[in-house]
């Protein structure tokens, strides 16, 4: 077995030698959503490609770089695109930039992603608070055996997606005018988008939301107790319940549309995630 810790530790490492940075939040920006890293100042670009054992993201609307940078005075490592499972990639290997940050010393992560909407009361183009997971990826990236470096064999997901972060978010959402739903997310394998009679089960098993990512990062964090945060935006509504088909384009043009509400969103929210980081209030 190879030694993930090490090779996180080292990725790390080369990272942090690019920089004189040291944030201690992460941000996974999602299809459509990588622009805010562009808006960092002070930054540093980090191509996955210079980076030791980081999986190469394939998906379109991915850029496949971290930003180490500083929005306003909060330093942050924004990673522009991720992997998914989907790609071919195992949960080990989509998890291991959660590793890496965590190396880093990265202590919140704000996870972002494009979900299909299943609550008739979103519409494209909605943000929504994820309150919880339910994991139908079949697979998990803690099987195998456990790394006690990274954190325990049986971690408690009871307060996976920080009750106190949820709380900072909706603030500056009214503050803001934004509306911001909370929601389940149901992560799936992909890269199939779901069949209506799957939406239609997703629904009464009480997701609110449909993606392909996210729930394995999740859990990566919390193992390491990291705490979280993870903002969706619904770029369509999940198949069936519109009379019309999906398409990726789609996806990636509502992100485009939302992009500004999400990141004057992200930046309210930012200063005070980092502010509990340091005070070490995150639950
Ligand atoms: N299903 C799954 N994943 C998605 C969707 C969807 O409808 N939209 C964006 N990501």
């Amino acid at each position: 077995m190879t030694d993930q810790f090490a090779l996180a530790e080292s990725a790390a490492q080369l990272i942090l030698a690019r920089t004189a940075l040291r944030p201690q939040i992460g941000i996974v920006l999602g299809s459509g959503l990588g622009g805010f890293a562009d808006s960092l100042t002070d930054a540093t670009r980090v191509p996955y490609a210079d980076i030791p054992s980081f999986p190469q993201s394939t998906a379109i609307g991915h850029a496949g770089r971290m930003v180490i940078g500083k929005a306003g005075s909060t330093a942050v490592a924004a990673m522009q695109g991720r992997v998914h499972l989907y790609e071919g990639y195992s949960a080990h290997e989509v998890t291991f930039p959660i590793r890496v940050f965590g190396r880093m010393g990265i202590r919140a992560v704000i996870l972002t992603n494009a979900a299909g909407g299943i609550n008739l009361g979103y519409s494209p183009g909605a943000l929504v608070l994820i309150r919880d997971h339910i994991n139908l990826q079949g697979t998990n990236p803690l099987a195998g055996a456990n790394d006690d470096r990274f954190g325990v064999r049986f971690p408690d997901m009871t307060q996976a997606y920080s009750r106190r972060y949820r709380e900072t978010a909706h603030e500056e959402a009214r503050k803001l005018g934004v509306t911001l739903h909370e929601g389940v997310y149901a992560g799936l394998l992909g890269p199939s988008y779901e069949t209506p009679a799957e939406i239609e089960y997703l629904r009464r098993i009480g997701a609110d939301l449909v993606g392909m990512s996210t729930v394995a990062e999740v859990i990566a964090a919390r193992h390491m107790g990291i705490s979280v945060l993870a903002i969706s935006c619904v770029t369509n509504m999940a198949a069936g319940i519109l009379d019309q088909s999906l398409s990726h384009a789609e996806v990636l043009e509502t992100g485009e549309r939302v992009k500004s509400t999400f990141e004057s969103l992200l930046r309210a929210v930012l200063p005070r995630i980092a502010k509990d980081v340091a005070e070490g209030s995150d639950t």
